[in-house]
């Protein structure tokens, strides 16, 4: 697993094995991170917008709370100082602690760059600090997008902190893979060829879906937020609301499900600040998005 990950980022970062976790995918990875991390009461910051699954994964079992970083379209959903110290002063006045920051992309956190020479991992960034505060990062990682494996149940947690690391590896007892499927995955890994045309023919697909669907979008005089990692693109719809509200994009949603029989999400469910932007999913077959034209 250890080898892969260096692998699907090109040799640019390096991988200690003895640093990875394995859970049964990132959903089981993110909560046994924050009951490592967190009490209960304790907050989490999250960049808005974010995986709705956050609400549950994270918050149900550990009793967390999650405040928002609220980003927004003027810059480009990415976080800035302001919005970061809003966040912190919420927390402040609420008499909680801040135990985490949740840093993911808006398009997708787990997703394969398809455009590498413009992704960034926070390994290499870490690299390139001399592993300053290294200690205090722990990054998810899944299959289920990388190779499109959800089903598999594979994920892993990678943390630069020994006590992090422990604690990880005894209880993801409660979160194990099969034997079976682990010894399905490492002969699949192993195989370096195999692992090298994944890579390569998976990213090629993805950039070639990815530009079939923006083309399409700018046709149609729909902006996007620039990608360049993930299977999703983030749309935004609003000159189609008949109001700037929840209500009106969600209608947007139900006659998009309805009539068009195409389910996107709509931006409210990734506690999107601003109405009428939607999450859609490029990863499909070329001839079904073609259809979608
Ligand atoms: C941030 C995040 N966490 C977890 C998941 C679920 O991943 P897994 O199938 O590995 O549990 C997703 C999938 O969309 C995600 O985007």
């Amino acid at each position: 697993m250890a080898s892969f990950m260096e692998q699907i980022r090109g040799g640019r970062a390096k991988f200690n094995p003895e640093r990875v976790i394995l859970t049964a995918g990132a959903t089981a990875a993110n909560e046994l991170l924050t009951f490592i991390l967190a009490d209960p009461g304790d907050a989490l910051l999250i960049p808005t917008p974010y995986y709705p699954g956050f609400d549950r994964d994270v918050r149900w079992r550990t009793g967390v709370k999650i405040v928002p970083i609220k980003c927004d379209s003027s810059n480009k959903f990415e976080i800035t100082p302001e919005a970061l110290e809003a966040a912190y002063n919420e927390v402040e006045s609420m008499n909680i602690k801040v135990r985490v920051a949740l840093i993911t992309n808006p398009s997708n956190p787990l997703g394969s760059a398809f455009s590498c020479t413009e992704f960034v991992s926070i390994f290499e960034v870490l690299e390139a600090r001399g592993y300053k505060d290294a200690e205090r990062v722990h990054v998810v990682y899944s299959l289920s997008k990388d190779l499109g494996l959800p089903g598999f149940r594979v994920g892993t947690i990678y943390s630069y902190n020994d006590e992090v690391v422990t604690t990880a590896r005894r209880m993801s007892s409660f979160t194990l893979i099969s034997s079976q499927t682990q010894q399905l995955l490492a002969s699949m890994l192993s195989d370096k060829e195999f692992t090298q045309n994944y890579i390569k023919i998976n990213r090629e697909r993805l950039r070639k879906r990815y530009e079939i669907v923006i083309d399409g979008l700018k046709k149609a005089g729909i902006k996007c937020l620039k990608g360049n990692v993930g299977l999703f693109c983030w749309m935004n719809l609003s000159p189609l609301l008949e109001k700037p509200t929840k209500e009106h994009e969600l209608n947007l949603w139900k006659s998009i499900l309805h009539e068009v029989k195409l389910n996107i999400s709509p931006g409210s469910s990734c506690h999107c600040s601003e109405p009428g932007w939607f999450r859609v999913c490029f990863a499909n077959s070329e001839q079904k998005l073609h259809s979608e034209e």
